[in-house]
């Protein structure tokens, strides 16, 4: 019988509690009127009487060490059920904490879009240096020195200063133009021609003050398309298809004459206003008509430039900018909103 009540004695000492079901369980073994120890009470009688006061003294023990440990592990269970009873209810109708995840900018998704609808009709993406000499960006597109032509596009002019004497070769490219001309280089001579139908959108760089106007950084997509038998036709067709891709059904399209060094003849392609529909508003100076795009014929002195035969070979180029197009899209009124980063501006593009 004692053996029993040591046994009794190691288990309640290690016993451990965690939940009201194990209360439960620990009250029903030791504490109970069925529990083991008013079981070994009833078994008192048989213990010899020579050891029954011990034995008894044992299991009074015995009892108040259930007890005691009872009463703590209640304690415990109960704070812990108070502590849960003043957490903050859960209210499941609650709208969820939003998921802030970043935005796309409207100039990404223009640029995207209008990569996708070039893509479509079997352009591809070529990319050139924002860094460039003055050869790629004027003088291979014949802007010859000196030319007013140049005055078109304030340049950023990057002086070296190698062996004291500053130069202005290199500058900051004012148009993606540059890009032509180096796809066209890359035609090696005597090996049979790749025709090139690329699309370049990037950054450009004019000295301009910065205005809701004007920016000194912004963006354009240029487009070439070189091989043999390419007409205005294809340039027609093609913007045709851009236009109708890009703005409203409906929306009108007309080619006016104009100039570029490097297309002969050149045209500038103006859409009926997105915003007041060719009524005539601000945006449109009360015209009905706004520019999108410059493009021609590429000069075949532009073309010879780049070691191909302009016999054989012709081509067009057009040239937009991605804020104009954005502009009309969107109806972003101020230039100085792409480049400032307000949330709040860039938060009505969510989703898009
Ligand atoms: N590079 C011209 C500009 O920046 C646009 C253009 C591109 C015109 C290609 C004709 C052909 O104004």
């Amino acid at each position: 019988m004692l053996d029993k009540v040591k046994d009794l004695y190691q288990e309640i000492d290690h016993y451990i509690v965690s939940s009201p079901e194990q209360l439960e369980q620990f009250r029903m073994r030791f504490i109970s009127r069925k529990g083991v120890i008013t079981e070994l009470f009833e078994h008192l009688k048989t213990v010899p009487q020579a050891d029954r006061r011990a034995v008894g003294q044992e299991l009074n023990g015995l009892k108040n060490l259930a007890q005691e440990r009872f009463d703590s592990f209640s304690q415990l269970i109960d704070e812990q059920r108070s502590a849960a009873n003043n957490a903050p209810p859960v209210d499941l109708t609650l709208p969820t904490i939003p998921n802030l995840t970043g935005t796309q900018h409207p100039l990404t998704l223009v640029r995207q879009r209008i990569i996708q609808i070039f893509e479509r009709i079997g352009f591809n993406v070529a990319d050139g240096p924002e860094i460039e000499t003055d050869w790629y960006n004027f003088g291979a597109l014949n802007f010859p020195d000196n030319h007013p032509a140049r005055d078109m596009q304030d340049t950023f002019f990057i002086e070296k200063s190698e062996n004291g004497s500053p130069s202005s070769d290199v500058l900051l490219r004012t148009h993606t133009s540059n890009v032509q001309i180096r796809l066209m280089e890359r035609q090696k001579p005597g090996t049979a021609f790749q025709p090139i139908r690329s699309i370049m959108p990037g950054r450009v760089y004019r000295n301009e003050t910065i205005s809701a106007r004007a920016h000194c950084m912004f963006h354009q997509v240029e487009g070439i398309y070189i091989d043999r038998n390419v007409g205005f036709k294809d340039l027609k067709d093609t913007l045709y298809h851009f236009v109708k891709e890009m703005f409203e059904p409906g929306t009108q399209i007309r080619f006016r004459p104009s100039y570029f060094p490097f297309t002969e003849p050149s045209a500038e392609i103006d859409i009926s206003c997105q915003i007041c529909g060719g009524k005539g508003c601000n945006i449109c100076k009360h015209s009905g008509w706004v520019e999108i795009a410059g493009s021609g014929m590429v000069d075949p002195q532009v073309i010879a430039n780049c070691g191909i035969d302009p016999e054989e070979y012709t081509g067009f180029a057009f040239g937009m900018g991605i804020e104009r197009i954005t502009q009309l899209k969107y109806v972003v009124n101020d230039l100085r909103l792409y480049t400032e980063n307000d949330v709040r501006f860039l938060r009505q593009f969510e989703g898009l």
